[in-house]
């Protein structure tokens, strides 16, 4: 297996408040590792280390081997909450990470339908985000993130404001892509039941200052099902590694 992304000795400090605290992992490629911490233990902060929107105060990323660098290297991050563009079309919007890239147009053309259909957003694909609802929204940010065949896929909490309903048809959804495409993807979530449906490893945090306190592996066998007994004796145990109420 090829490591991905080796993250060495992070440290984030915002002035006197110690959030990271010397945090070591590695992300294997093709990993759907999710993050699960308490809100506010730093886990947009560590995204944000990667993307080198803030930066570490000490301590490495390295993405295939070499410092991290989001201009170079081809890496998509979806935000919370919806981050479609209202003046856009959906195609648009799904071609947005292709421009800044510069890619051929003709190759943009063919990512983009490839990706509304793998969504099934083809029939929508001159409408505008008001004109969407908040499931179609979401596969527009997934699609988007997908159509640049990123090297590494970033979510953070992108599901939590969403019903039940929703979040399992989307989450069926990510896997069905993640398998499709193998891309590497860490999904930073605080719902322990979403960690457990997603993931092939699961890293828990602890409370700030924030370290590492398990990785494990996730072997239940897919499509999951939340009542079996294996799936709700893991979640169990991620709940007990954690407890941070
Ligand atoms: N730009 C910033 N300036 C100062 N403090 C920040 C900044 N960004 C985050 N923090 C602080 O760092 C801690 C971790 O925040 P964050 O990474 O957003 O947590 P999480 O995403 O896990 O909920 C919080 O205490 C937050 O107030
Ligand atoms: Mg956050």
């Amino acid at each position: 297996m090829k490591t991905k992304v080796e993250v060495k000795n992070l440290t984030k400090k915002f002035g006197d408040l110690l959030v990271l605290d010397n945090i070591s992992f590695n992300v294997e490629q093709g990993d759907l590792l999710c993050v699960v911490g308490p809100t506010g233990c730093g886990k947009t902060t560590f995204l944000n280390s990667l993307t080198k929107i803030y930066e570490a105060t000490s301590g490495q990323i390295l993405l295939d081997g070499e410092p991290v660098d989001p201009r170079r290297q081809n890496i998509s991050y979806i935000f919370q909450g919806d981050s479609t563009m209202p003046w856009l079309t959906v195609a648009q919007n799904v071609g947005f990470g292709l421009d800044i890239k510069k890619v051929s147009k003709s190759r943009r053309e063919e990512l983009v339908n490839k990706y509304l259909d793998v969504v099934g957003l083809t029939k929508y694909k001159d409408y505008y985000p008001n004109q969407l609802s908040t499931s179609m929204l979401q596969r527009v940010s997934i699609a988007r993130a997908f159509a640049t065949e990123p090297d590494l896929l970033l979510m953070d909490e992108p599901y939590g404001q969403l019903d039940m309903e929703l979040r399992f048809h989307l989450e069926d959804e990510l896997v069905r892509l993640w398998k499709m495409t193998g891309t590497t993807v860490i999904f930073i979530t605080h719902n322990i039941e979403e960690a457990v449906y997603l993931s092939n490893r699961i890293m828990i945090l602890t409370n700030k200052p924030t370290s590492v306190k398990r990785i494990m592996d996730n072997e239940l066998p897919r499509p999951r099902d939340v009542t079996s007994s294996k799936f709700v004796e893991l979640r169990n145990e991620v709940t007990e590694l954690i407890k941070w109420w």
